[in-house]
């Protein structure tokens, strides 16, 4: 029937009009560069010019503005959309700080608590989940995604598309999500944003499509192109990308939009004259919808009547976003997310506060305990000390909407709340984030001298990462770490707790601190859920979706490494092989590293059927035990190697995983079931098969941690 209903529509729409769905604009706020566009907004949505706008948030505005485009001649609703990335005004941890939970639960609950919010404040649609596979920690954006694995990407992506929204499109806590920035984006080289991306072809189907195809596979109901070029050609220009693969090869019935201004961009790329070059051959290339180019709006029409767009691909993705609407079930009430009462409960759902301060807890990873400093005894006194200590902004990361940052959690709050009247808490800043003044550091070393024990909290500010904010130093920034020992010198205790949207390099810390926890940016709720952590009422859980390099030289450094033909066989051995002479290869930490305050022990493994033939699964079993004196969360972490192919392959993949809770002397078995498709891989021919051999199968805490292993055959 709505297809019905869309031909009906389209056979009534000028060409002007048909163009006007493809518009988007954005409001009051800006999120890329400003343009110049001259257009009245309100007269070109009147006359129906616009299809969408970004950055317009709230019922009141929403709702003014929506009924504006109900005065058009066909009264086709506007689609709201803005970036709802980790939350609208509850703020959850930043997205590579939710992957470090490994929890798809928690991940789902999250972007459906967003979700909620959102769309009782008038959004349809969020620009999320950013589903690019980032290995290169300098890019500022891989606080976006969900780190540097496709598989654990890959989950994370389905989990996010169904939490914003819902099993069906239509419901009023729900909203459409976005799978972007299509595709390779994560690989921009040298980690500098917008940059050009070069991959083989393996490469882009293996690890970076998956988690795309993923979310396409979750019903995801739109996607965003991107800024670079993959293999010479602007992505938002790529008809390989857009129409053979994504709404040919994946039949995806959904819409296209650019990203900001990305249609206009192909000019200073060099692949368009002009804009109406670029508008003809972003349509031809299958971007549906033009995000603040002003490309579409100003050369589509002429460009369709000279003959030189096609109309059909016009009506094609006008069917698409019209579709969208329909399914959202604006044409029938274009005001349904438009409900002043209930965007006021909604926002102030207490409930939503104890899903961020559950998501941080689980985002928080523990990578350092020495001689179990942590969990913390009631100390009498402590001194919390650094930039970071009381920071409350910082804590929201980039990309938030609505928060109100002066009612964040800081990491003193959340302290002083639960320590009590039993203990003290004392305060000294001693430096800044970035800049290299130590005159805070007297009055710090005296600080730390009064206490027991030292909570230093350092790293980056919210601003050091996201959009457009590539680092070429990712050593924790400013003197902080010469700030950690000079306070080490007072021979405190010290727990660090570091907070960046980022892996960081801080190599003094990790060696030399007593304990040290990695919080990322943990929302507004982090303060809390850092206490709780530091208190051992929570037993941290969270497993490093991105590997930690030790120095700016390894990088782009991932856990998937090969062994090449002159592996490194112990520590040192290093001549005439495949290393550095000034470093190691291994990483400061690995993928899937995270300790807890209680042991587990990997017990048991069992393969099914050892030899498989084509196309059988097999089970693989073992069992974990919690050998220590608290409950804890383990994240089991299945990993293959296929020994021989006719592709190189790397030295582990992460295949499966589960994340168990036990209790103190609690045994779980866990069963994983290995499907030939767990050891397929993109061959030569770009077929996705498994070939014949021996595989080795791993089971550990981490990457750097395997506990238990086997091998399998599948048979000729
Ligand atoms: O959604 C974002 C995108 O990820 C980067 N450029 C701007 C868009 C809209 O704000």
């Amino acid at each position: 029937a709505i297809e019905q209903r869309i031909t009906g529509l389209l056979q009534q729409m000028t060409l002007e009009e048909k163009v006007g769905q493809l518009n988007q604009y954005s409001g009051r706020e800006v999120t890329g560069p400003a343009s110049n566009r001259k257009t009245d907004l309100l007269n070109s949505i009147r006359s129906g010019q616009v299809g969408s706008m970004l950055n317009v948030k709230g019922v009141a505005d929403t709702r003014a503005i929506q009924a504006e485009a109900l005065k058009s001649r066909l009264k086709i609703p506007l689609l709201f959309s803005l970036d709802v990335i980790h939350g609208y005004q509850t703020v959850f941890p930043i997205p590579l700080g939710e992957a470090a939970s490994w929890d798809m639960a928690a991940i789902r609950e999250s972007a459906h608590v967003a979700a909620r919010e959102a769309s009782a404040s008038g959004i349809h649609w969020t620009f999320a989940p950013m589903v690019d596979v980032g290995r290169d920690p300098r890019w500022g954006r891989v606080m976006e995604g969900a780190g540097e694995d496709t598989y654990l990407g890959s989950q994370i992506a389905r989990a996010r598309v169904l939490g914003f929204q819902g099993e069906k499109l239509g419901g009023t806590d729900a909203i459409m999500a976005c799978a972007k920035h299509f595709a390779a984006y994560g690989a921009a080289l040298a980690g500098r944003d917008y940059n050009v991306v070069d991959m083989s072809e393996q490469q882009l189907w293996e690890v970076y499509l998956p988690p795309f195809k993923a979310a396409a596979d979750a019903g995801v109901a739109t996607f965003m192109n991107s800024f670079n070029t993959l293999n010479g050609v602007p992505a938002t220009g790529s008809s390989y990308l857009q129409r053979d693969i994504l709404k040919g090869q994946w039949n995806y019935p959904g819409f296209v939009v650019s990203d900001w201004g990305s249609i206009a961009e192909m000019v200073p790329w060099g692949y368009a004259r002009d804009k109406a070059d670029a508008a003809q051959k972003a349509l031809a290339a299958g971007s549906d919808m033009d995000m603040e180019s002003d490309a579409y709006h100003t050369t589509l029409a002429q460009l369709v009547k000279a003959g030189q767009s096609d109309e059909k691909q016009l009506d094609d993705a006008v069917r698409r976003i019209l579709r969208k609407k329909f399914e959202l079930g604006l044409f029938d009430d274009p005001y349904k997310f438009s409900d002043l009462k209930r965007e006021k409960k909604v926002l102030n759902d207490p409930q939503h506060c104890v899903a961020a301060r559950d998501a941080a807890r689980k985002s928080i990873v523990l990578l350092e305990n020495r001689n179990n400093t942590l969990p913390l005894a009631q100390p009498r006194s402590i001194a919390v000390i650094g930039p970071l200590a009381k920071a409350k902004r910082d804590l929201a990361g980039s990309w938030i909407v609505l928060a109100d940052t002066t009612q964040i959690t800081s990491l003193h709050d959340g302290l002083t709340k639960r320590a009590g009247k039993n203990t003290q808490i004392r305060y000294a800043k001693g430096c800044e984030v970035e800049g290299s003044s130590r005159t805070g550091f007297a009055a710090a070393i005296e600080t730390a001298k009064t206490a027991d024990v030292v909570v230093l909290a350092v790293g980056e500010t919210w601003d050091m990462s996201g959009e457009a904010k590539s680092r070429t130093d990712i050593h924790l920034p400013g003197v902080q770490e010469e700030l950690f020992q000079a306070l080490k010198a007072t021979g405190k205790p010290i727990v660090v707790v570091l907070m960046a949207g980022r892996p960081l390099i801080f190599n003094a810390i990790a060696d030399q601190a007593d304990a040290v926890l990695y919080g990322w940016f943990p929302g507004s709720e982090g303060g809390a859920a850092l206490a709780d952590v530091l208190f051992g009422d929570y037993n941290p859980g969270g497993k490093l979706p991105s590997t930690f390099p030790r120095n700016m030289g390894q990088i782009p450094l991932n856990y998937q490494q090969y062994n090449t033909g002159r592996p490194v066989m112990k520590p040192g051995d290093i001549r005439y092989k495949s290393a550095y002479i000034d470093a190691p290869n291994t990483p400061r930490y690995a993928f899937g590293h995270g300790l807890s305050y209680t042991t587990f022990k990997y017990d048991g493994l069992k393969i099914d059927k050892a030899s498989l033939t084509a196309g059988q699964s097999t089970q693989v079993q073992l069992t974990v035990t919690n050998t220590g004196k608290v409950a804890g969360e383990e994240v089991v972490q299945l990993y293959l190697r296929d020994l021989v192919a006719s592709v190189a392959r790397p030295l582990k993949e992460l295949k499966d995983f589960q994340k168990l809770n036990l209790r103190p002397g609690e045994t779980k078995t866990v069963t994983f079931t290995l499907t030939p498709d767990k050891l397929a891989f993109y061959n030569r021919q770009l077929q996705w098969a498994a070939e014949p051999g021996e595989f080795q199968v791993m089971l550990g805490s981490a990457s750097d941690d395997i506990r238990l292993e086997s091998r399998l055959t599948l048979l000729p």
